[in-house]
């Protein structure tokens, strides 16, 4: 059996969660292996709705090894409380994992996402305020704490100790005296240590163990493509690789362990924070589109951009990926919309016409796209369940993506339900049986 990878192929909230959760049934393993709890799934199962931000949202399966890999930022104090929500509503969390190398969010990277953001004003990146950022950045410059660390309280406090200097410097223009006590800090996070002591293991050797023995292992993304720390709309990204090939170095496995890629994306588009969106809308279509779409972040409640579907910058998104197929969710958003338009290429501010996702930022910003006018449906798509079951029109529309990206539609969302998606072709085959 394979690895297979999902990742968000727009600017995130496509709706993998309800993708993961579907194809989850089927896997052995289930790991995430990148962001932290700036991510945020609903997944509504038999009228119930779950809220998760750190969790894989295969826990829902008793007994399922769902990993939270060395490649996420764990703020443990949110953590424990979904764990605590779980056991509440009896869930069974016994086969959460948590990988001993992953860094933690620590209360000054929160207090330094804040800063930073209210140090730039209106150039700002528009973040979660989670902490991702300056978590990451202590990993990268090797002042990070680890899952580990929590279970050692001698090297825990050298740690935070080493780690604190700095950030008190960093946020004293902010306030004059950062609420940061070495000692109730340590404390803190020896506590949260022996809460998930029981959870703490080698995330890489459970994936290499399924894996050499045929088993499934789904690597799920969070957030997206556009938002990747290298090949997204810097510096309005995110703070890790949401790429598939991040699903290797986030998760402990090699290249030659992923045999499919499925990339997610909205029928029309969205994107929350700051940052260039070439097809955003700024007219009652886009509120239509926030309103049907209820597009308001799970993690943040802000309201989400929206736009339609920009063509461009899905090709882009499949090639960095190298996707093996496409998920599309929300088409029952577009019913009743006429014509539906889709950005098929970009001008530039000097009149180049453009087809390929410019690589440099003041290009983009600088680029409106053009748009094809496809005809739009007025059904009620939410009971359709196969290909034929659609309108002309809506199947249209998903052969005109299949075709302009290059990449197989195999599952088209119509509906909030896990039940609610249309299986398109021969690859729907690796997903469990409706
Ligand atoms: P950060 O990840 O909190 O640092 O935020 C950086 C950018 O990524 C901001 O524009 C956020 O709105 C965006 N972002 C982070 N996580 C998500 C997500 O799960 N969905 C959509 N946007 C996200």
């Amino acid at each position: 059996m394979p690895g297979i990878v999902i990742v968000g192929a727009q600017w995130g909230d496509e709706g993998k969660g309800k993708v993961v959760d579907l194809i989850a049934e089927k896997a052995d393993v289930v790991i995430r292996f990148q962001g932290g709890n700036n991510a945020g799934h609903t997944i509504i199962r038999e009228g119930d709705e779950f809220k998760f931000h750190l969790i894989p949202s295969g826990i829902l399966y008793p007994g399922k090894t769902c990993a939270i890999g060395n490649g996420v930022v764990i703020d443990p104090g949110v953590l424990i409380s979904e764990l605590d929500g779980l056991r509440r509503r009896r869930i069974d969390t016994s086969g959460l994992k948590i990988s001993a190398n992953a860094h933690l969010i620590m209360p000054y990277h929160v207090m330094l996402d804040t800063a930073g953001e209210a140090k730039l004003g209106k150039l700002e990146i528009g973040t979660t305020k989670r902490g991702i950022g300056p978590c990451y950045a202590d990993k990268a410059a090797r002042l990070g704490i680890r899952v580990q660390d929590m279970l050692d309280p001698k090297i825990l406090r050298k740690k935070i100790m080493a780690a604190l200097e700095p950030k008190r410097q960093l946020l004293r223009p902010f306030e004059r005296d950062p609420a940061l006590d070495l000692h109730a800090i340590t404390e803190e996070y020896q506590r949260f240590g022996h809460r998930l002591e029981p959870h703490i293991a080698d995330t890489a050797k459970i994936c290499w163990d399924a894996l050499d023995s045929d088993r499934l292992v789904l690597f799920e993304g969070a957030q997206a493509t556009l938002l990747d720390l290298d090949h997204g709309t810097y510096p309005f990204v995110t703070s890790s690789n949401p790429v598939a090939g991040s699903a290797c170095v986030g998760a402990g496995v090699g290249p030659t362990d992923i045999d499919e890629v499925w990339g997610v994306a909205k029928a029309y588009a969205t994107r929350v924070g700051a940052g260039p969106f070439p097809s955003e809308l700024f007219d009652d279509v886009g509120k239509m589109l926030r309103d049907r779409g209820h597009e308001f972040g799970t993690t943040t409640g802000r309201e989400r951009r929206c736009g339609y579907l920009d063509l461009v910058a899905l090709r882009y998104a499949s090639r960095l990926n190298r996707l093996s197929a496409l998920v599309i969710t929300k088409l029952d958003v577009l019913s009743g919309l006429n014509p539906i338009r889709v950005a098929v290429r970009y001008r530039s501010n000097e009149g180049a016409v453009l087809t390929e996702f410019p690589y440099h930022q003041t290009v983009l910003h600088g680029s409106s796209p053009e748009y094809e006018d496809l005809p739009g449906f007025s059904e009620d798509i939410s009971e359709c369940r196969t290909d034929d079951d659609l309108p002309q029109a809506a199947r249209d529309y998903i052969r005109f993506i299949e075709d302009f990206v290059g990449v197989p539609v195999n599952l088209v969302g119509v509906g909030p339900g896990r039940e609610q998606m249309v299986r398109r072709g021969a690859q729907s085959g690796s997903l469990p049986a409706s």
